[in-house]
């Protein structure tokens, strides 16, 4: 195998500061472009490796996530070269993987973990999946489950309980002749409906997959893009579940198996998830005013923006386009102040990476902001009701922790003192924590020093540069 990649240099950016000390106050102004987008990295990457010749990939996500598909992809034989945020992937068509000489390592990513097993399951050869401390805790029968009923098998840890719980990495993966299956997600998993369409691609049939609640539709759109047949039926319907509706609609999604696919070049758009916490810290600096360019502006990932509109943020969106299937655009952001409400029901699926930034913001609202249906930001990369509860608390902020969220007291709330507190707080080694976190610390009397708050690295290893630059600017 030659391996011509260096990921280093790619990954030159990530920054090795173990403390991060926030001074609040300030203000945000200028224009970002950000980082490519995580998710769709993954399946750009993926995809590319399957395809019959090279993929050009531009803007590439600088999440070390994505760092680790690259890596596990080439312990499969692929050859990968990376340079900075462009990546060229030699293909080597749906049959082409090579056994893995050790178990693949997917460190921190869930992503990584979750969408490989359902390509594994389609190999003839046998592997483990890994991953760091944090993955190894993450319920994996979610995808373990459909992939034996096509016809995997996967050994797990502590797989012999048959509850959501039972299943844990590493991952060892016996695959090949999968049967299709018509599947309904028991969980809203983008993760687990991209492994059951991956593993589609090897299949005996055309495989379907059935989600209640609408999330992101990136594989879909990724797959069409490298030529793979994709049909998605959907039944929209308002939603009686949840106190603020969402979209409750059965999204029936169906691949055909054993396409050709074509390699591409690609461009990733910006990703919105990462883009939050800038737009987050404008909204508790006053006098902020941002850009941020070519964000990803899937329909599937925009809730969070229609929820800050509908608090009161003021947020214009410009020059939208489709790329590569992606919707992209400008948005424009300004501080205001927010009326803080409620995020439940299929809601919560629909902004599932942006609840700790939202979780954040409440202390700064009116009325607060109260998370709801959200079980499922205990099996994050941390406990994220949890930690969220602790280092909003540890700063001051009235926090009600329940079993399927948290509410967090706004201005308005009786007794409540007018600011938080710098403090010294603890991010568990999450990342969407790290940066909650800062932003909190931003609307602070005091400074807060975040504790290993290089963990950024997975999903934005550029935030705390990027903060810093907007606010010398102004
Ligand atoms: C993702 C799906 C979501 C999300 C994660 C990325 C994806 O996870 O939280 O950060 O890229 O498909 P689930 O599938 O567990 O909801």
């Amino acid at each position: 195998m030659t391996v011509f990649l260096t990921l280093a240099a790619h990954h030159a950016t990530i920054a090795t500061m173990a403390r991060k000390a926030i001074s609040p106050g300030g203000s945000l102004s200028g224009a970002v472009e950000l980082p490519g987008d995580k998710s769709i990295s993954h399946r750009y990457a993926i995809l590319a490796a399957l395809a019959e010749g090279t993929t050009e990939i531009a803007n590439y996500a600088s999440a070390r996530d994505c760092r680790s598909t690259l890596e596990c992809l080439q312990g499969l034989g692929i050859r990968i070269d990376a340079q900075r945020d462009r990546v060229r992937i030699a293909g080597v068509g749906l049959d082409g993987l090579k056994a893995p000489r050790r178990a693949l390592d997917a460190e921190n990513s869930g992503s990584t973990m979750r969408m490989l097993a359902g390509v594994l399951a389609g190999q003839h050869f046998p592997s483990t999946l890994t991953g760091d401390r944090s993955l190894r805790k993450r319920p994996m029968a979610r995808v373990a489950d459909p992939l034996r009923r096509m016809g995997a098998e996967i050994r797990s840890q502590g797989a012999s309980s048959a509850q959501e719980n039972g299943d844990r990495a590493p991952l060892e993966i016996r695959g090949g002749h999968l049967h299709a299956i018509d599947y309904t997600l028991p969980v809203p998993s983008a993760q687990v409906k991209s492994a059951i369409l991956f593993a589609g691609l090897y299949a005996d049939g055309v495989t379907t997959v059935r989600e209640s609640v609408r999330t992101r539709d990136h594989t879909e759109t990724a797959l069409r893009e490298f030529g793979a047949a994709v049909s998605i039926e959907s039944a929209k319907g308002e939603s009686g579940l949840g106190r603020q509706g969402g979209t409750r609609a059965e999204e029936i999604v169906r691949i055909h198996p054993r396409p050709k696919l074509e390699p591409r070049r690609l461009t990733v758009p910006g990703d919105l998830s990462a883009a939050v916490f800038l737009i987050g810290a404008a909204l508790i600096l006053p006098g902020s005013e941002l850009m941020l360019h070519k964000v990803g502006l899937n329909p599937t990932r925009t809730r969070v923006l229609d929820f800050l509109i509908g608090i009161g943020a003021p947020i214009n969106i410009a020059s939208l386009e489709l790329r590569d299937g992606e919707l992209v655009g400008d948005v424009a952001i300004r501080h205001a102040s927010l009326q803080g409400g409620e995020i439940s029901g299929p809601r919560v699926a629909e902004m599932i990476d942006e609840l700790p930034m939202l979780a954040a913001l409440g202390p700064v609202t009116e009325q607060g902001i109260e998370i709801r249906d959200a079980k499922e930001l205990r099996v994050k990369e941390s406990d994220r009701i949890a930690a969220l509860a602790k280092g909003l608390r540890g700063m001051g902020a009235d926090v009600e922790e329940f079993s399927d969220g948290l509410r967090v007291a706004g201005r308005a709330s009786p007794g409540k003192t007018p600011s938080l507190r710098g403090d010294k707080v603890d991010p568990q080694g999450d990342h969407r924590i790290a940066m909650a976190l800062a932003v909190a610390a931003l609307g602070a009397e005091g400074d807060t020093t975040i504790l290993n708050a290089d963990c950024v690295a997975v999903s934005f290893p550029e935030f705390f540069a990027t903060l810093d630059r907007l606010r010398e600017k102004s």
